[in-house]
């Protein structure tokens, strides 16, 4: 057997690994449920409890609900911190396969980590999945006591 023949079957063999991946990626929120992202994203993550901004008296401002705010709250010790937290509604600046990166493993592109207090969420692909199909959708003014359908109801 010379050199070309053991080559060849190995370059297909990447070429093939190369199609499957660019599949999945394509199909990162195929089947995922938006309605069971509504629940992490309300009831696990609370991403609101930082992302969705207050009124002078506390109250949330409803039409800016994900829409990245200033954290009305601030370590007690020198630490690495953001004070201000980003737009999640719409996952503006990152890509399925980024989010879906980030939520399952905490790394931004680029190997970046965001600062405290953002939590490094270790969601499932699944779950994941789930909670990028929410946020790319128009999400409606919500509140954090509001009802949300069963999730299980969508499994
Ligand atoms: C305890 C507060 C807190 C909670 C809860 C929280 N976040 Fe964050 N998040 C932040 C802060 C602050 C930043 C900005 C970090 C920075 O600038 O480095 C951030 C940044 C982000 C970013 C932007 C990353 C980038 O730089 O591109 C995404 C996406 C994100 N959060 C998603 C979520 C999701 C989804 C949830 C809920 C599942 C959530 N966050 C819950 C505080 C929070």
């Amino acid at each position: 057997m010379n050199r070309m023949s053991l080559l060849l079957p190995l370059l297909g063999t990447a070429a093939l690994v190369a199609a499957i991946t660019a599949c999945s990626f394509a199909a990162t929120t195929t089947g995922a449920s938006a309605e069971r992202g509504r629940y992490l994203v309300e009831k696990i993550g609370l991403c609101w409890d930082c992302h969705s901004p207050r009124d002078e008296q506390g109250q949330f401002v409803l039409d800016k609900w994900l829409q990245g705010a200033p954290l009305p709250f601030a370590p007690t010790i020198p630490m690495p911190w953001a004070p201000v937290s980003k737009p999640i509604a719409g996952l503006p600046g990152l890509s399925d396969e980024q989010a879906l990166q980030f939520l399952t493993t905490g790394q931004l592109p680029d190997g970046r980590t965001p600062l405290p207090p953002m939590p490094s969420y270790r969601f499932s692909v699944e779950d994941a999945r789930d909670v990028i199909a929410y946020l790319r959708q128009p999400i409606a003014p919500a509140s954090p006591a509001g009802p949300v359908a069963d999730p299980a109801a969508h499994r």
